[in-house]
Order: C-alpha cells, then sequence, then structure tokens
C-alpha cells in the first residue's frame, strides 16, 4: 500500500529530473560547440565572460531583462533563450547567422528590445533559441556638411537625436517620439514620430543601409540592389537581414520650436472638441503636430473617473506663428500664450517623450526606457471623422478598463504626398488619423486576460469606425491576435490576412522579395513574412 502511493509520484518526478539534467547537458554542448563555431567564423575574437551569457551566470535574467518592454513576456512561465549572444562587431553578427544555420539554433535579433510581442527575445514556436542582442553595436556617426548620419542597429533614437543635436541646432531626424526605441527594429517598421507631418516617417528618410544577409555576407544599398533595400524600409524586423547600420538624411529644423500639452475633460467638452481636432489635424499646417492622448483621471471631490484628452504638440516655429494657426484652424481647443513653451528642438524631444522639465538632454545616452509595462496594444487607421456618439460608447468602455490608454496620431502633410508603394509602408493618402489601444496593468495584482478581453472587445466596438478591407495596422505595434505563423514554413494563406493588414498591397512585393533573398525561410518570427513554397 505504501510503496505504491510512494512510487506512483515518485516516478514522474525521477523521470523528469532525468530529462531536464540532460536537457541542461545539451544546451551545455550546444553553448560550447555555438562558440566553438562563432571563434571560427569572426575577424577578431570576444571577451566571452561580457559577451556570452547563459543562463548559468547570475547576470543572465538582468541581460535578458536590460531593453525588454513588455513584462508579460519576461514572465517565468514564457520560454528563455539558450543564451545570449552580445557582438562587439560586425563580424560577430555575420559568424552569429553562420552558425546559426549551420548549428540549427533558432536566431531572434534584438535592437531596442521595444516590439509590442516580444519577438526580439522570446520564441514561443521554436526552441532551442538564442538573443542575438546588439546592444553594444550603437555608434553613430553625424556628418552636418553632408546633410547625413551612419547609424547602428543598437543605438536608440534618443541617442541619435542628441548627437546630431551636438553638432547643430538647426539639424534633426524624423523618428519616434519615444526616446529608447533601437533604431535597429524601430526604423525598418516604419518610424513615425513629431515632424511625420512635415518629413514623413523614418524610413522614408534613409539614404543607405548596411545588413547581414542570410549567407552572413554584408550588403550595403548597392550590393543589395534596390528591391531588399525597399523590403527593409518599412518591411517590419527580422523578415529579410540583420540591419547594422542606417545611413539617415538629416532634416531642418528652427532654431526655435513651440512645444504644449492642453487637456480637456468630459466636463470640458470634450468630446466636441475631439470630434473637432478629426477633422482638422490631418489638414493643419506641416509644421504643426498635434496628437491626442486619451486616458482616466478622477475628477472632483468625490474621485469620480473621467475621461482626459491631451493635445500633445509640436509646431515648427515660434509661439506667435503657432497662435495664428490655432486660432485659424483650430480656435476650438482654446489654445493661449500661457500654454506654449518656446525650445530648441532637442528639448522638445524630451518633453513630447515626457521628460520633467529642465531634464538635461544627456539622459538621452542612458538609453533607459521611461515605459516598461505588463501590456496589451492593437492599431486602427481611421478615414472619416468618428461620430460623437460612437465617442460617447467608446468613453464608456474606457471607463470600464483600470489602466487603459489612447493614442491618436495626425496624419496628412506629407505624409499625403508619399506613394502607397514608395517603401512598403502603405498608410498614406486618404488616412485622417492613427489610433492605437493600450491596456495597462501590474501582473502581481492582476492577471492578464481580463485585459486582453477587454482590449479584444474595445477592438470589435470599433470596427465600424475605422479602415476596412482590409482593416489597417501598424506593423511596428506587433498584434498576434492578427494571425501567427504556426510552423517554420510559416503558411502564406495565414499571412495574407495580417499581410495585407500592415502592408496593403505592398504584401505581395514584400513575399516576392523574401522568396528571392531568404526562400528557406531563415529569419522567422510569429509574424513574418513568408517566402513563396519552393517549386518543385
Ligand atoms: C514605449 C514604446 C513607444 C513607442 N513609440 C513609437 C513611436 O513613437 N513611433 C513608432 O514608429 N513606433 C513606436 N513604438 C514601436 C516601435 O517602433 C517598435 O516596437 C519597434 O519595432 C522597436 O524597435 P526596437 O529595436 O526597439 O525593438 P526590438 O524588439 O529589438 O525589435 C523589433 C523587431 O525588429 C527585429 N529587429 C531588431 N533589431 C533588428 C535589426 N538590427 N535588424 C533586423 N531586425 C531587427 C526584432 O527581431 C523584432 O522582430 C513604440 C514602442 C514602445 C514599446
Ligand atoms: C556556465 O556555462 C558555460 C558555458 O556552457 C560553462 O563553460 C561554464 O563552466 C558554466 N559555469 C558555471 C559556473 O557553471
Ligand atoms: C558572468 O557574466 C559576467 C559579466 O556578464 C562575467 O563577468 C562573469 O565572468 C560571468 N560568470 C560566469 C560564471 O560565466
Ligand atoms: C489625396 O486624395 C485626395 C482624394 O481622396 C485627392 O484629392 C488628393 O489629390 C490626394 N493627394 C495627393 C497628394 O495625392
Amino acid at each position: 500500500m505504501v510503496s505504491v502511493s510512494l512510487s506512483f509520484p515518485l516516478f514522474p518526478l525521477f523521470f523528469l529530473l532525468l530529462s531536464a539534467s540532460s536537457s541542461a547537458d545539451s544546451s551545455l554542448i550546444l553553448q560550447g560547440k555555438f562558440l566553438q563555431c562563432l571563434s571560427l567564423h569572426s575577424e577578431i575574437s570576444f571577451p566571452i565572460a561580457t559577451t556570452f551569457i547563459t543562463p548559468n551566470n547570475s547576470s543572465f535574467a538582468s541581460v535578458l531583462e536590460s531593453s525588454a518592454q513588455n513584462l508579460r513576456y519576461l514572465l517565468p512561465s514564457v520560454p528563455k533563450p539558450n543564451f545570449i549572444f552580445l557582438p562587439v562587431h560586425e563580424s560577430h553578427v555575420q559568424a552569429a547567422v553562420i552558425c546559426s544555420k549551420e548549428l540549427q539554433i533558432h536566431l531572434r535579433v534584438r535592437s531596442g528590445g521595444h516590439d509590442y510581442e516580444a519577438l526580439s527575445y522570446v520564441s514561443l514556436i521554436e526552441t532551442p533559441f538564442f538573443i542575438l542582442d546588439l546592444a553594444k553595436l550603437r555608434s553613430i556617426n553625424v556628418d552636418i556638411k553632408d546633410n547625413s548620419a551612419w547609424i547602428q542597429a543598437g543605438a536608440t533614437i534618443g541617442e541619435v537625436y542628441y548627437r546630431i543635436s551636438q553638432k547643430s541646432n538647426t539639424h534633426g531626424f524624423p523618428a519616434g517620439l519615444c526616446t529608447s526605441l533601437g533604431v535597429g527594429g524601430h526604423i525598418t517598421g516604419g518610424a513615425y514620430g513629431s515632424m511625420m507631418r512635415k518629413y514623413g516617417l523614418g524610413a522614408d528618410n534613409v539614404l543607405d543601409a548596411r545588413i547581414v544577409d542570410v549567407k552572413g555576407r554584408i550588403l550595403d544599398r548597392k550590393a543589395m540592389g534596390e528591391d531588399l533595400f525597399w523590403a527593409i524600409r518599412g518591411g517590419g524586423g527580422a523578415n529579410f537581414g540583420i540591419i547594422l547600420w542606417w545611413k539617415i538624411k538629416l532634416v531642418p529644423v528652427p532654431p526655435t520650436v513651440t512645444v504644449f500639452t492642453v487637456t480637456k475633460t468630459l466636463e470640458q467638452g470634450a468630446t466636441k472638441i475631439l470630434h473637432k481636432w478629426e477633422e482638422v489635424a490631418s489638414n493643419l499646417d506641416e509644421n504643426l503636430f498635434v496628437r491626442v492622448i486619451i486616458q482616466l483621471a478622477s475628477a472632483g471631490a468625490k474621485g469620480r473617473r473621467t475621461v482626459t484628452t491631451s493635445y500633445n504638440a509640436l509646431f515648427l516655429g515660434g509661439a506667435d506663428a503657432l497662435l495664428q494657426v490655432m486660432k485659424q484652424s483650430f480656435p476650438e481647443m482654446g489654445l493661449t500664450r500661457k500654454d506654449c513653451t518656446e525650445t530648441s528642438w532637442i528639448q522638445s524631444v524630451l518633453y513630447i517623450a515626457g521628460f520633467p522639465s529642465g531634464t538635461p538632454p544627456e539622459v538621452l545616452l542612458q538609453g533607459k526606457s521611461t515605459f516598461k509595462n505588463y501590456f496589451k496594444a492593437k492599431s486602427d487607421f481611421v478615414k472619416e471623422p468618428i461620430p460623437e456618439t460612437a465617442l460617447e460608447g467608446l468613453w464608456k468602455r474606457l471607463l470600464l478598463e483600470n489602466s487603459p490608454l489612447l493614442i491618436w496620431t495626425p496624419y496628412g502633410g506629407m505624409m499625403s504626398k508619399i506613394p502607397e508603394s514608395a517603401i512598403p509602408f502603405p498608410h498614406r493618402n486618404g488616412t485622417l488619423f492613427k489610433i492605437q489601444y493600450l491596456s495597462l496593468w501590474q501582473e502581481s495584482k492582476e492577471k492578464a486576460m481580463p485585459h486582453m478581453e477587454w482590449i479584444r472587445r474595445l477592438y470589435n466596438y470599433m470596427a465600424p469606425y475605422v479602415s476596412t478591407l482590409p482593416r489597417r495596422a501598424y506593423v511596428n505595434y506587433k498584434d498576434l491576435d492578427l494571425g501567427v505563423n504556426l510552423d517554420k514554413e510559416g503558411s502564406f494563406i495565414e499571412a495574407s490576412t495580417w499581410g495585407s493588414k500592415y502592408f496593403k498591397d505592398n504584401f505581395n512585393r514584400l513575399v516576392r522579395v523574401k522568396t528571392k533573398v531568404d526562400p528557406d525561410n531563415f529569419f522567422r518570427h510569429e509574424q513574418s513574412i513568408p517566402p513563396l513554397p519552393h517549386v518543385m
């Protein structure tokens, strides 16, 4: 009797221990083989202790977590990499690609770690995998005379802005608002920011690039050809090769710019004012970018919750000119001189990114994120103003959630002038604005599921008011609800659904490029562009 009840629980436990230790052995063997292979294929050696981080190293967790933005994907239940390799030389990236193929250990590449679904540091579909983390490849060479800069993939966009501003107060670059974004993943998915209405996206302002292709070769624009150069400027991360460097075109900025943030609650007529914004935001002067950040706040003595709409803006010019523009086009918001702050472009970067006023721009060199959360996000593009009654329904839904966040980004200006097929990013003329929906939570107190369900219901509610056929989405706001590649091959049929949402008709050209440059689908993830099946 006793022996039976003991041996039953013991047997599976014993079995588990056995298989755990043998898989630990095999990952040790794999790590050893990989190191050997890396040394063989690297032009210069690398300091193993600081570049090859295995789970037995006490710094493994901190390196894994260093740039990871979505805490949801760091929970213990989520698969972990077998090791993390941090190259310090281009040839180490080449070697990592070659060895990944040779030893059949799946590669995930990470630059800034801001992927919404953690595709740069987690694989839900393949084991074993490792992270190729480009954090140590972050050089920036600004050439003011040439109006250009070569920037390395592991640099943050904030460092890029800072280095430009150190050389000139009349040059800038039109990319993301959040300064800890890695330029490797960010620009290859589009890269919009507060100067998009004047100059387009980061990806619209790329002149050249250096990438490591599937064969481990380094290719510049000339060597890769115009098809591949087209695909990497907006086609999304980790599809065609590993970006080592971008050559970007600098754009002119005035020595004085103006910023403001004006907040309206429901009680202050937020709905009517927002409806007016929907009509005017994409037609405003191209020098003016007014986005809307929508959240909850408590109002009144009883702390009743209300919806707040914050108009957060950059104007490429002085306050007087801005007041003129606002008076003429959007008087309903009631902007006053007092709301306006005149400042330098680099200070406006800090302001829009949400740093407290007076923060020195050197903070950008830390590359630290101000946003690390458990979160789920989705995106939509809007082509007709959403009626006030629908906005009221939206407020009701927001009030059901703990920490909802909506960010509405105006289009128009240069965004409308660039043809849909110029680069893979297709959301151009006819787009009034983009909506980003987020729900944030604290895992220690709350579980993910109610928030995931809330945001999915909200997304359903919004369907009648946003783009259709396809309902579009921004590839840099990865959303696995739109579909995933379940196997190594990547199913073309499945992918065409989310593919057309992210890229519209450009998806077909992306598939053609993929088939040409990576027919065996080496660069793959849950939502990577699939190659067409081999013709036998
Ligand atoms: C807080 C926050 C704010 C954001 N703000 C903006 C914004 O203002 N504007 C905007 O456009 N987007 C914004 N985004 C979205 C952002 O652009 C994307 O998440 C982008 O992919 C991040 O790039 P990364 O290098 O930081 O991320 P990573 O997670 O490192 O990479 C993202 C994807 O690209 C791949 N990848 C990474 N490096 C390379 C490389 N060198 N070569 C090829 N593929 C690579 C990864 O494998 C992954 O699939 C924001 C995201 C967050 C979390
Ligand atoms: C950790 O793993 C590495 C590589 O597999 C191995 O060389 C090393 O001896 C291990 N260190 C410890 C402390 O176990
Ligand atoms: C762990 O990594 C640190 C730096 O990342 C290094 O200094 C140390 O030697 C490593 N330890 C082991 C046991 O590998
Ligand atoms: C944008 O589309 C509108 C009609 O939808 C058209 O009138 C306008 O000329 C287009 N603008 C550009 C720059 O193509």
